[in-house]
């Protein structure tokens, strides 16, 4: 039994990994801002919630003593300003104060859950922000081993693209006008994500690597509303914006409480979300299609004849 650190281990991913390691009989400590956003990890065996600032280096440092496995999930698609500060926070700045708290209590191991896209010269301040917190992974001392796993759009029971689209759906009947709607993806299912985290976390082969993660269908934006539709049985009528258009819907949302879309988001629109490397090939995951597992949570049937009409559909985006 290992004891295992979680930053950012409340939410969707967090949710799913945490759920897993306690099943393994793991001692899971689940460091957040709030113990109320993990109440419902809190009835798991071994599990811990414990309320913390993990952006003060002390207490970063006192809650990882005697820490086996650092994991590290924090993330925001969205900062409070525009400058990039929240995400250079939240990312990059959070990452380097973990390694070295890390290094300095003598953990054994930090699996950093980054993005597809992640690079340091990226549209979007999201993306570069995650750059960097990969840099301060790769560069971490030579006793802190590490792994970083950079997953596409992940999908599953709870996520937040999947049953957004499916909500305005039904909001709009079926009408929905689209920024970058020829933008690819390669979703990748929770549940494939949680085990390369455990491959990772069992495996000295992923010892100082780093996987890209996506599942077996590539997809445009578009093509994942017009799916969500068939899921749901709502006809979806997807309406592309054009490029200047899709900026001023972007600059608008950028006002509106909860930001359901940005500026930011719609730069890192502008390059492709797909695989580079077969991550999941190298940890030993066959991952699985949309159409296995979508219609299991988002409702609609689920029949084999839906999910091989998407199979088609999909080869042709
Ligand atoms: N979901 C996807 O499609 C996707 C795709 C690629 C990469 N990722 C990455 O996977 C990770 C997990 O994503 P998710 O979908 O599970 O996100 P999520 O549901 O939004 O959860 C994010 C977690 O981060 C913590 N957090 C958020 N802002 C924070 C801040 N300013 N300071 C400290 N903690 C903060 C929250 O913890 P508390 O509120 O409990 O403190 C929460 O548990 C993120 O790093 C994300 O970038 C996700």
């Amino acid at each position: 039994m290992a004891t295992i650190t979680l930053l950012g281990g409340t939410g969707f991913v967090g949710t799913a990994l945490t759920t897993r390691l306690a099943a393994r009989g793991e001692r899971v400590r689940v460091l957040t801002r709030d113990p109320a956003n993990g109440r419902h990890l809190a009835v798991l065996p071994g599990v811990e919630l414990v309320r913390a600032n993990v952006h003060d280096p002390a207490v970063l440092s006192r809650e990882l003593a005697g820490t086996d496995v650092a994991i590290n999930l924090v993330g925001i698609l969205n900062e409070t300003g525009f400058s990039g500060a929240g995400f250079q926070h939240a990312h990059a700045e959070l990452t380097r104060k973990l390694v070295a708290a890390a290094a300095d209590r003598g953990v054994g191991k930090l699996l950093q859950m980054s993005a597809l896209g992640a690079d340091e010269n990226g549209p979007s301040h999201y993306q570069r922000s995650k750059g960097r917190a990969e840099r301060h992974v790769r560069e971490a001392p030579a006793d802190l081993d590490w792994t970083l796993l950079r997953p596409s759009v992940i999908f599953g029971s709870g996520d937040s693209l999947l049953n957004r689209f499916a909500g305005l759906l039904r909001l709009s009947g079926g009408v929905l006008p689209l920024a970058r709607a020829g933008a690819r993806f390669q979703p990748v299912w929770v549940g494939d994500v949680v085990r390369a985290f455990e491959v990772a976390l069992d495996s000295g082969a992923t010892s100082r690597q780093s996987y890209d993660l996506g599942g077996p269908d590539v997809v445009t934006l578009r093509r994942l509303v017009e799916y969500t539709g068939e899921v749901i049985g709502v006809r979806a009528r997807v309406i592309p914006l054009p490029d200047a258009i899709s900026r001023i819907q972007a600059f608008v949302m950028d006002f509106v409480p909860g930001r359901p879309f940005s500026t930011d988001n719609y730069r890192s629109l502008s390059v492709d979300n797909v695989c580079r490397e077969d991550g999941c090939a190298r940890l030993g995951i066959q991952p699985a299609s949309l159409g296995a597992i979508v219609p299991g949570y988002l409702g609609g049937d689920s029949s084999a004849a839906r999910h091989s009409r998407f199979r088609r559909a999909a080869r042709r985006t």
